[in-house]
């Protein structure tokens, strides 16, 4: 038999969607797999209904349905604060998981050093590998989980590069930065004074910085929510990836974006085009209704996502559980360091959603470090899901969990 590709040997399964496996098979209330379990907005659906009469039915432009990409472009534009043309600016992607796929494929050439963040969303590992890139990781420190300036600085001007088989880089430093803002799994949300920081060592080393914002309006007050590529000098190197998964609840329907430069988005193009063709053409019909949106559905997006946090913070407080508090996006990480009797996390999540029927994420499969401390829920769930889970977290503040007598 021939051998599968060496790449594989660089990532796991994805950990998360395992997680999701095991909450079925064990019929736990799964807080893992971050996806609401309500219905997306009302109008969404009647345009959806509509779409399946109407069309279209078959291949859309590659690169996006016109009206998509001009609603997206107004909608980001006033958002982002910089000029995006629909036409030279925007691709229209199955999902910010494509998105990334695609800017990493467009801008990477084997062995160019990436630079990760971590804790980090596993995709960007994988991401890295299958575009031929090297990841590097910085620390984001918890419980602020910031970063140290001059380790950035190293990681993104040092360190031989293109050291394995295949690798085409000359360039001596990273070739590109991935910023998770607000960040999955640690719901941090980078300050004006970090994203300073990360643009003037982008301008320094000429790299990329390719985002992931897909929680771009899960943003709890006091916290800010600034587009990197809004800084003087980074709207030409800035690869804004996102999608419309999160924000009108419809993980689902797979649509997402990439917004740069004319030359990046000419490259980007044709790897996307050659990965999927293109984003479901009547969802994009759909969507539009979402796009159209005003400030006011935000606004009440978000007080639905501070009150769920609200409320499964308080949950978490009741079952004497110790968390980070998320500044953006909808997860929680709870520290388990003094209640796990395993050796890893992973073996408390299984025995979790086993035993107490709540399924979250090791964290470990978060950081390039080896961290096991951490579990991750997350809570895009309807109330009496959240009670529900609520409830059955209860158990562990009763001394026989608390202990090692568990296992
Ligand atoms: C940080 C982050 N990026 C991307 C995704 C996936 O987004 P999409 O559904 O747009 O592919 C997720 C989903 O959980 C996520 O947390």
């Amino acid at each position: 038999m021939p051998e599968t590709s060496i790449k594989l040997e660089g990532f796991t399964e994805s950990v998360i969607r395992m997680m999701t496996r095991v909450a079925n098979e064990y019929g736990a209330i799964n807080l893992s797999q971050g996806f609401p379990d309500f219905d997306p907005p009302p109008a969404i659906l009647d345009a959806l209904a509509k779409a399946a009469y109407e069309g279209p039915h078959q291949y859309e432009v590659t690169w996006g349905s016109q009206l998509f990409r001009e609603k997206l472009a107004a909608k980001q534009t006033r958002l982002m604060g910089i000029e995006i043309d629909p036409d030279k600016n925007i691709v229209v992607t199955c999902g910010s998981t494509e998105a990334m796929m695609t800017a990493m494929l467009t801008v990477c050439n084997p062995g160019d050093k990436v630079v990760v963040f971590s804790p980090f969303y596993e995709n960007y590992g994988a991401d890295a590998i299958l575009s031929g890139a090297d990841p590097v990781f910085v620390p984001l420190v918890p419980p602020t989980f910031t970063f140290d300036p001059a380790v950035l600085e190293a990681a993104i001007a040092g360190g031989a590069c293109g050291d394995h088989a295949g690798a085409l880089t000359d360039k001596a430093g990273a070739k590109a930065l991935i910023l998770c803002n607000p960040s999955n799994p640690s719901g941090k949300v980078f300050t004006k004074e970090e994203l300073e920081t990360i643009a003037a060592l982008a301008i320094k080393y000429d790299l990329f910085v390719i985002t992931d914002e897909v929680y771009e309006h899960i943003v709890y007050k006091p916290y800010k929510h600034i587009y990197i590529a809004s800084l003087p000098g980074m709207a030409e190197r800035t690869i804004s990836c996102s999608s419309l998964s999160k924000t009108y609840s419809i993980t689902g329907w797979r649509l997402g974006y990439v917004i740069a430069s004319e030359a990046v988005i000419s490259g980007a193009k044709k790897v996307h085009d050659f990965l999927t063709v293109g984003a479901p053409a009547p969802l994009q019909k759909a969507a539009v209704t979402g796009l159209e949106f005003g400030d006011d559905y935000y606004e009440s997006l978000l007080d639905e996502y501070t009150r769920k946090k609200n409320l499964f913070l308080g949950g978490l407080d009741e079952a004497g559980l110790t968390y980070y508090e998320p500044q953006g996006a909808y997860y929680v990480l709870v520290d388990i360091e003094n209640i796990n009797p395993f050796e890893t996390d992973g073996e408390y999540c299984l025995w979790l959603a086993k035993n107490v029927g709540v399924a979250a994420v090791p964290g470990s499969s978060f950081f390039k470090e080896d961290v096991n401390r951490y579990i991750r829920f997350h809570f895009a769930k309807k109330d009496e899901t959240l009670r529900a889970a609520i409830e059955r977290l209860s158990v562990l503040k009763n001394e026989k969990y608390s202990s090692t007598s568990f296992k």
